[in-house]
């Protein structure tokens, strides 16, 4: 077993191993000079498979599935290709319609996921190419995939997924590279910058890792609460839901993921001094349809706060009104918006942490739960 090496718990160590996983995940294959993704020999799906595709299904289960959820907004924005995403334990109960010509894409860390395997086993039977995403060498799911792409986060030895989840993400902006650029979607130019958006993203994450001390605060503020929302809209809802999930597991608070837009039909009668919400409010100034989700939000939490809520605001380095408004926020730095939530979702499992940690509960090891769930 890794040692944990200066941190008091594994979580703590595997939050701050993000950048080395995300760096080891991302470097190896990609070229900024050449502007190119290299995953052909990961893949082994042929290039005329890939440009024929018409559709891509996602199956995964917990932490992986909002990863993949993630996903889907990342490859239908970048590629106009349709992506289903389905719970793992769900996906043979709707009849998956699927067939050749489309393609699966398993994610799990550990990749003996029970409920995973039988979901990449039934799009196997349905004549469907597999892929898996999976953080362990030569795992199950991994070994009866077509192509396998690993995420190279190291060991994840603290039952909450956090490396693991960084590091799926970023595998799967990798992969809709990929795809783009085997089906001639990008020029050079486009493909060097999505590159480069890549390549700066560990930095971004030790730079959002020292907001340690500003969660450690909320943690100390917030840990007697005993409901939670967490709201996100467009590719941040995911992060919401993550981020409800991992306080849940960790120090058993209640806590819910919700669109942000929705919550106005029906949640936010619930929203009073009693129940915090964590609004992912983070804004890509370069980028329009990322401003007007923004103006959005922020109407959204003026309503929270209206009702006394209090919010715990994450916001881009820079914002000046979000503080005005909300009761606390931490900053991310600036990033495209389908590559921000790999920032966003570090003050979240960190504020999770610090909860647990001041509850006094053993947060590497939350009751109930094991780290593979080999039982479906
Ligand atoms: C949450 C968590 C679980 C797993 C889920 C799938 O922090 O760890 O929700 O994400 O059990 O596990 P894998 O990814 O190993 O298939």
């Amino acid at each position: 077993m890794p040692d944990k090496g200066k941190f008091p718990h594994y979580m703590l160590k595997e939050i701050f191993d993000q950048p080395k996983g995300l760096r080891d995940t991302i470097e190896p294959r990609v070229s900024l000079d050449d502007a190119v993704v290299r995953l052909e020999d990961e893949i082994r799906i042929g290039v005329d498979d890939l440009r024929a595709l018409r559709r891509i299904n996602i199956v995964a289960s917990g932490t992986s599935r909002h990863a993949g959820m993630a996903g889907q907004y990342m490859i239908q924005e970048l590629l106009n290709i349709p992506v289903d995403v389905d719970y793992a334990s769900e996906f043979e109960y709707r009849n998956p319609l699927i067939g050749p010509g489309e393609l699966t894409i398993v994610i799990t860390q550990s990749g003996e996921t029970a409920d995973t395997t039988a979901a990449q086993r039934e799009a196997k039977a349905k004549g469907s190419k597999t892929i898996a995403i999976s953080n362990v060498i030569d795992s199950t799911i991994a070994r009866e995939a077509d192509g396998v792409l690993y995420t190279h986060a190291g060991p994840e030895i603290s039952i909450a997924s956090t490396k693991a989840f960084t590091a799926q993400m970023a595998v799967l902006y990798l992969f809709a590279l990929y795809l783009g650029q085997v089906r001639g979607k990008f020029s050079k130019e486009q493909r060097r910058a999505h590159i480069k958006e890549l390549l700066s993203l560990p930095e971004k994450v030790e730079k959002t890792l020292e907001s340690s001390t500003a969660c450690e605060e909320i943690g100390k503020l917030y840990y007697k609460f005993e409901d939670f929302l967490f709201v996100g809209r467009a590719i941040h809802y995911p992060v919401a839901m993550d981020g409800a999930l991992k306080l849940k597991e960790v120090s058993y608070i209640h806590a819910e993921g919700y669109p942000t837009g929705e919550t106005k039909h029906g949640p936010i009668a619930m929203v009073d001094e009693h129940l915090p919400v964590v609004a992912i409010a983070t804004c890509d100034k370069n980028d329009f349809g990322s401003v007007l989700r923004y103006e959005k939000n922020v109407s959204n939490i003026e309503a929270y706060k209206k009702q006394l809520g209090q919010v715990i605001a994450i916001a881009t380095e820079g914002d000046s009104l979000l503080p005005n408004i909300v009761d606390q926020v931490i900053f991310v730095p600036q990033a495209p918006e389908l590559l921000s939530p790999i920032l966003e979702i570090i003050p979240l499992q960190l504020i999770a942490y610090y909860i647990t940690v001041k509850k006094g509960l053993d947060v590497d090891k939350p009751r109930n739960l094991v780290k593979s769930v080999t039982l479906e």
